[in-house]
Parts: C-alpha cells; structure tokens; sequence
C-alpha cells in the first residue's frame, strides 16, 4: 500500500486512473484540487484536498507522508506550469518518493506548441535532478488514446471523444505524403490507467522514459485496419510536410472537434494547429513510445486495436 496524491484528479484522464488505483483496493488516494469535494459521485476511498498551488507551504503539509505523486494538471491554463513547478518543489521537500508529470501523450513534443509545457516541466525536472535525485519521476508516454480512433462515440469512462486525423466515422483520413511507415502508439484509456495503477504498486525504481505500449503500429496499418473495420478504403488525403512546416493545410476538411479546455475564441486555430501539429510530429516518430512500463508490468495484456476497433464499428452506419 502506498499513499498517492493525484493534482488534478478532477479531470477526464486522471478520473480513468483514479477508478483504476481504486480497483487494485491497495493503495490511499487523494484527489488535490483548486475546488471544493463535489457534493454527489464521490469515489469511496479517495480523499479530497483542496489545494493551493501558488501556496508552497501548504502543499508541502499536504503531501507529507505522500509516496507518490501523479499530476494530470491541465498544461494549457498554466503556460509558465507554475503549478507542477511549485508540486515538484513542495513533494521534493515533503520527501515524496515518486512523481509523474502531466504528460500520458507523446514522446517527442517538436511540433506541438500546445503541448508545450510538458517541455517546461521535464526540463524543470532534469534540473532539480541535476547534481543527485531529489525526486525519481517518470514520463507516463501512452502515444494517442486509441479511444480517439472511435469517435464520435464514446469508449472510455470519462475520457471525451475528440477527433483526429484518423476518422473511421467518415472512413476518412489525412496523412503526410511519404511517411506512412511512421509509427504510431496507440494505447486505450482504459489500458493507460490499468498499467500505470500496477506501476504504482511496483517496488522497482520508475523508468524516466516511461513508454507505455498498446499497440505499434505504421501510419498505412492504420488505414489497412480502418478499411477491414469499416468495410471500405479510406478517402485519403496526402499533404507535403513543406507546406505543414509554413503552416499549410491544403485539404477539404479539417478537425472539428475541440478538447473542453480549450476556450471558444481559440479553438479554430487551435484545430488546425493540432491538426499541422499531430501530423508532423508523427512523420517524425514523436508518437512511437517505448515500452518501458510494459517491460515493469510484463503480465499486462494490452486491448489489440483491431479488436477494439472492429468491437467500436460493428454495429456503426
Ligand atoms: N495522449 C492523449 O491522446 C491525451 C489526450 C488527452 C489528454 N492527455 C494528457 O492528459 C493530461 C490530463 O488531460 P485532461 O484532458 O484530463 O485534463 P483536464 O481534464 O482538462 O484538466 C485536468 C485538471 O487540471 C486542473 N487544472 C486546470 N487548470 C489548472 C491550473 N491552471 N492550475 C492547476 N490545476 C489546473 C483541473 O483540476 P481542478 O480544477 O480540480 O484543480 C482539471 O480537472 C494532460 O497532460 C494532457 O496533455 C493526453
């Protein structure tokens, strides 16, 4: 049994983790957050902390006896993420064992100004870490939730559908002219929560790279499963990565679809920027994880995405 405290733990992707400590029935969990305990679907046997991340002091008392900390704090409200900055600091001092920033995307992060403040926060954390380890931490990389390749339906707990170029419901697709060997990782939500629970019941010292693995698969293989799933070949669009790198998207659709977090003035360009962003940075491998956190939990099966895929679109117009 370990304590672990979860900062952010209110939001989508933390909740699927949160269910997912609380199944083991091994560890004390609480959730940190700028809000009060919400009155109705609390989670028994996790704890609520109203925190303070500008409050160095507090948060320290608030870890104290803490093993672990996970955060899922959401990057795009916090540019300079003074928030995990300040966690980071308060867990070093409160003697924290574990820390796993907000990370559950990509390897690589070229490409993804979006993203990135989880830049900020490794290098904040190499730095604390420079002349000996203040804090052993671990970069949670699940690749794209495969859970996205449903859309618009819904196929994990909490997790919202969001689109991607990759759209089964339209048999549908965007890719970079050249690179459909690329690889991508593609990992359910559900299957990310699962292993990251057993990670945190290992005793072994965490990985910093912490790739987790659910299925390896090529740019063209997606397609491949998208035309056995759906039935027929997908209409795709090949773009230049010249005219992605001058910000350039020449083709008759785009996303649509916007995470909640992002306000409605920005979410226009903000799409396309994803859009631009998600297929560069895969031309470039930044979405094939390594299997770090598989290699630590060998006895996990992940969900094989043709199955799940095929399970999501049998019954779909
Ligand atoms: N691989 C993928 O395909 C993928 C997809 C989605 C997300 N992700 C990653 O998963 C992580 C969590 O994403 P999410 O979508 O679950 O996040 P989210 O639900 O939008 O937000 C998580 C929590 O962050 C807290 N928060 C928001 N602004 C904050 C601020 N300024 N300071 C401190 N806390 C703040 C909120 O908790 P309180 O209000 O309760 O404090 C919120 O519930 C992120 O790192 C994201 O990049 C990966």
């Amino acid at each position: 049994m370990v304590k672990v405290a979860v900062a952010g733990g209110s939001g989508q992707v933390a909740r699927e983790v949160v269910d997912a400590l609380v199944a083991t029935g091994k560890h004390e969990i609480t959730i940190f957050s700028r809000g009060p305990a919400p009155t109705a679907a609390s989670v028994s046997g996790v704890q609520w902390q109203a925190v303070d991340y500008s409050d160095k002091g507090a948060l320290v008392e608030a870890l104290r006896g803490t093993h672990t900390v996970l955060s899922f704090i959401q990057l795009l409200s916090d540019p300079n993420q003074t928030a995990q900055k300040n966690l980071i600091d308060a867990a070093i001092s409160a003697g924290v064992k574990r820390f796993a920033p907000s990370e559950y995307g990509s390897r690589g992060l070229d490409n993804m100004a979006w993203w990135e403040g989880k830049q900020k926060v490794r290098e904040y954390l190499e730095e604390v870490n420079r002349n000996q380890t203040a804090i052993e931490y671990t970069l949670f990389q699940p690749g794209l939730f495969l859970d996205y390749l449903a859309f618009p339906y819904k196929t994990a707990k909490y997790l919202d559908p969001l689109q991607c170029v990759f759209d089964f419901k339209n048999r549908r697709a965007i890719t970079v002219d050249g690179h459909e060997d690329a690889i991508m990782t593609l990992t359910t939500a559900a299957d990310m929560a699962a292993i990251i629970a057993k990670a945190v019941g290992c005793d072994g010292k965490w990985p910093t790279n912490g790739g987790i693995c659910g299925n390896r698969v090529s740019v063209a293989q997606i397609l491949e499963i998208g035309h056995r799933v759906r039935g027929r070949p997908f209409v795709v669009e090949k773009v230049k990565s010249e005219d992605l790198e001058v910000g350039e998207l020449k083709t008759s659709w785009c996303l649509e679809a916007v995470h909640q977090a992002v306000p409605d003035d920005q979410a226009q360009a903000l799409l396309k920027a994803v859009c631009i962003g998600t297929l560069l940075s895969s031309s470039k491998g930044a979405w094939e994880s390594s299997d770090e956190i598989n290699k630590l939990c060998p006895e996990y099966e992940f969900t094989s995405a043709e199955s799940f895929l095929s399970r999501v679109w049998d019954d779909k117009p």
